[in-house]
């Protein structure tokens, strides 16, 4: 993928509000991110959103992308099915592994929801002004999603010590998560004419305007949520 692509789908430099903003969810999710750590609850909490996070990848990939592939991507979306499986999978045996079974069915927060909604809505008005139709906003979606995933888990691999049992899941995850980055950026490139690409831009900007939306009052809810748990556990930590 060339530098002139690459710079057409990262994420851009944010300015004023956003900027400030993104500043203050991410100082929000570490201290939150310490909080929800000294209880096992809470650390069961941040297995269950990631495990939630992974199911609605994967559903997405069945049904919008798996739904109707071209022939030429039908096997790089089952292989991204894979490894979005794989985590889940991963996921849920470390809830397990702390005494906890996954419930069968898993439905994302209220939040959550709004947002996959939001993005939908986006994706269903931009998918006629593109030759390749709903494959491009559903991949520009996507991308949206594996950046807010690597950033999420690159956050977490961080606060975390080196030595801690969660980081060697997280990494691998993590890893993934930017090959899908890559993946997804690759897809655009080639299924995306030169002259959509105004159109794509646009797209990905609401998209990730969609993504910054509630930033900072959900990163507040995951350090009440923590310090609660945290506090009902009565200061347990964690000895292993
Ligand atoms: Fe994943
Ligand atoms: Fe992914």
């Amino acid at each position: 993928m060339s530098a002139v692509q690459l710079a057409l789908f990262a994420a851009p430099p944010l300015r004023g509000w956003p900027r400030l903003q993104a500043f203050l969810v991410d100082r929000i999710k570490r201290a939150a991110l310490r909080q929800l750590h000294a209880s096992r609850a809470g650390e069961l909490l941040l297995l269950r959103i990631y495990l939630i996070g992974e199911e609605a990848t994967e559903q997405t990939l069945q049904q919008e992308m798996l739904a109707n592939p071209p022939a030429w991507l039908e096997r790089q979306v089952q292989q991204h099915l894979r490894e979005e499986q794989e985590h889940s999978a991963l996921f849920a045996a470390a809830m397990r592994e702390r005494g906890m079974q996954p419930p069968s069915e898993l439905r994302p927060d209220r939040l959550s929801q709004a947002k996959i909604r939001r993005w939908q809505r986006i994706a269903r008005r931009h998918a006629p002004h593109f030759q390749q139709g709903l494959l491009v906003p559903a991949y520009a979606i996507g991308l949206c999603a594996e950046q807010m995933a690597e950033r999420v888990l690159s956050r977490h691999c961080a606060v975390l010590p080196a030595e801690h049992p969660l980081q060697g899941l997280l990494g691998r995850v993590l890893s993934d998560e930017r090959k899908h980055v890559r993946l997804c950026m690759r897809t655009l490139g080639l299924s995306v004419a030169e002259h959509e690409q105004p159109r794509l831009q646009q797209l990905l900007a609401e998209a990730r305007a969609v993504d910054r939306a509630w930033g900072v009052s959900g990163a507040v809810g995951m350090y009440l949520a923590g310090v609660a748990l945290r506090l009902r556990a009565g200061g347990w930590r964690r000895s292993n």
